[in-house]
């Protein structure tokens, strides 16, 4: 451990501070979280965060659903510019706008939104859970699904269910190409090839598994393989590396370069994270009306997604 993580951890202790980061927070902003997961793990351990403070490291959104679920605590992110590309495509105003125009919509939203999306939402999921939120919804409902068109199109061919899609998508697992995986499994015959669900159908259907960054935990954990391709943010790799040592994990690379990175995930820095618990700040911030309004689609995923 060196010197700037003993700190942070002092600093954690001093400021009675619960860390949550997300399985693409760089190697030493994981080696000093108290929790790193998914977004669906990490919105479990938000909810039960027993500190006066939460430093959220991952992107704004997930903070947002940390302030919602939890709204008494202080949530602090390193970095409040770290943001999401999919988040971006879909603007609350342009929902509101689509939902005006096309009345009766079930509305299943992915996580990767703003607050003031999961507001005018009736259910949020994960990718964790995508496929069992949306057999939870009423038979006689039309879906509208957003904002990422690549997870949606995978739980309609999971489901079987016909939805609408918002034209959304992750700028990081659009630059995985069925050209660049197949590639890399031609040079590694015996690896299973993991892959996220925002990856394209084309991508999708090269893999072995297709699942959240939690499940890709729990798959390569269980599978007698020794070495795995992993098709996501590279940031994943530290967590699967730290946990089982003794197997290999490769970088799905993309058409570019060897492995794909999220520019906002990488905001958050560790110098970054020790200022955010100096100072208490910077703070994630959000309205009463629209926390209120957004609980309630996130406590029907939490509870559909319980049993
Ligand atoms: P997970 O919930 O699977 O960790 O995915 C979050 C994300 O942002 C993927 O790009
Ligand atoms: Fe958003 Fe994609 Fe980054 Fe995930 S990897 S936070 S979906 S831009």
């Amino acid at each position: 451990m060196d010197s700037l993580q003993k700190k942070f951890l002092r600093l954690k202790g001093e400021k009675k501070a619960v860390v949550l980061a997300h399985n693409y927070q760089r190697r030493e902003i994981q080696e000093v979280a108290d929790y790193v997961g998914d977004s669906l793990g990490l919105s479990y351990a938000a909810q039960k965060a027993q500190g006066e403070v939460i430093l959220f490291c991952g992107v704004h959104f997930m903070a947002e659903t940390a302030k919602i679920v939890n709204p008494e605590k202080k949530v602090l992110m390193p970095d409040l510019h770290a943001g999401c590309s999919l988040a971006d495509s879909c603007p609350a105003d342009k929902l509101r706008a689509y939902l005006e125009k096309n009345p009766g919509l079930y509305v299943v939203s992915y996580v990767n939104c703003t607050a003031a999306v999961k507001a005018l939402s009736d259910v949020i999921c994960t990718s964790g859970n995508a496929e069992r939120i949306v057999q939870r919804v009423p038979a006689d409902r039309e879906i509208l699904f957003l904002p990422d068109r690549n997870l949606g199109d995978w739980v309609m061919q999971k489901t079987g269910r016909k939805m609408r899609l918002w034209d959304g998508d992750c700028y990081v697992h659009m630059e995985f190409t069925a050209a660049s995986i197949d590639r890399i499994r031609k040079e590694h015959p015996e690896a299973p090839v993991v892959a996220h669900p925002e990856c394209t159908r084309a991508v999708r259907a090269l893999a072995d598994e297709v699942c959240s960054t939690e499940k890709m935990v729990g798959y390569c954990r269980s599978s007698p393989a020794k070495e795995f391709i992993v098709v996501t943010e590279e940031g994943m790799l530290h967590r699967l590396r730290r946990e089982m040592p003794d197997k290999v994990f490769i970088a799905g690379p993309t058409d570019h370069c060897a492995c794909s990175e999220c520019r906002y995930m990488k905001m958050n820095t560790l110098e970054k994270a020790v200022l955010a618990l100096e100072n208490l700040s910077p703070e994630v911030d959000l309205s009463a009306e629209i926390i209120d309004r957004a609980k309630t689609p996130i406590a029907r995923m939490l509870e559909w997604s319980r049993n």
